[in-house]
């Protein structure tokens, strides 16, 4: 592990910029600190798990009981979630979410860029453990800015023989004040999944106010408000977080409230307050057609 840690950063560190070290349970993570913000992301699925603007608070939640476990999902920051969102459509011993969230992966490259921000790229190729859960050829590369704005790209590479069919999201948990004193912007007059309701379909009447478990699934949102722009408000930390995606035409929305987070090992009961996951997803219909040697790029960014 050590000596992981070492060749690593032998061969990808930045000095003052970005650094390796052992985290969680010994878990590899990127430590990045430059002029603009901080961030941390673990190996194990390519996990950014801290976000801050220089001078700001923390934007990403994470959960203080996320059990770092290797070959595990860890709770909070953002899940990478592929090839498929939710459970298997055919196999529901399949692991929730896909399998890229709980292998490590790997790093592609560093880079320290002209406007002060850090680039970190990790990726992941098919392996016989792939394969036993997913019988495709494939290279996803994680392409992570981090600046004053957060932007996390997912590509994904076809490379294989067959056509396939894949779907995701950037699972990302966001902090807040009191997630009963905030509005969720940009989703106005959008169809949604309601799967919490037999997945029936509703529309969005007004902005989104949680007051009870929420999990949908909204549609046609590449262009939610007027510039492709979703917003948290935030009236307990006074603040506004934004995301702008592309590639996405699903967005997810889930908090888990009162009784599910008592159901998780890993969630306190009363975290349900502190969070709330705003999805950049493939979901449903939005799954993604590949034929050989195609590429799709899931992006977002996150800024205040
Ligand atoms: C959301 C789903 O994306 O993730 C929810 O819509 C699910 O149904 C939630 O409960 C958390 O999933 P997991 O597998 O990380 O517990």
């Amino acid at each position: 592990m050590e000596n992981q840690i070492e060749l690593l950063n032998a061969q990808f560190a930045l000095t003052d910029e970005l650094l390796f070290q052992p985290g969680e349970n010994g878990l590899p993570k990127v430590q990045i600190n430059n002029g603009l913000a901080s961030a941390e992301v673990y190996l194990q699925g390519a996990h950014i798990t801290a976000f801050q603007p220089r001078g700001g608070e923390p934007v990403l939640w994470m959960s203080p009981l996320a059990q770092f476990q290797r070959d595990k999902a860890i709770r909070g920051g953002v899940p990478v979630i592929w090839p498929w969102f939710g459970p298997h459509l055919i196999d529901k011993n399949k692991p929730q979410h896909g399998f890229a969230r709980s292998i490590e992966w790997r790093v592609k490259a560093t880079t320290a860029l002209s406007d002060g921000s850090t680039r970190l790229q990790l990726q992941l190729k098919d392996t016989p453990t792939t394969h036993a859960l997913w019988p495709h050829a494939f290279e996803l590369t994680l392409t992570i800015t981090v600046g004053t704005e957060l932007t996390i790209e997912l590509t994904s590479c076809n490379t294989g023989e067959q056509t396939f069919v894949a779907g995701g999201a950037l699972h990302s948990y966001f902090a807040v004040g009191d997630v009963k004193k905030i509005h969720i912007d940009g989703l106005l007059g959008h169809l949604y999944i309601d799967q919490l309701d037999g997945n029936r379909i509703k529309q969005q009447n007004d902005a989104i106010c949680i007051r009870e478990e929420v999990d949908r699934i909204y549609f046609d949102t590449e262009d939610t408000c007027s510039e492709g722009i979703c917003a948290i408000f935030d009236a307990q930390f006074l603040r506004q977080i934004y995301i702008k995606k592309s590639g996405s035409h699903t967005t997810v929305v889930w908090n888990p409230w009162e009784n599910k987070a008592k159901s998780m090992a890993d969630f306190p009961d009363d975290g349900y307050r502190q969070m709330v996951c705003i999805e950049t997803a493939n979901a449903v219909d939005d799954v993604r057609h590949l034929a050989p040697g195609e590429t799709h790029t899931l992006s977002q960014t996150i800024f205040l």
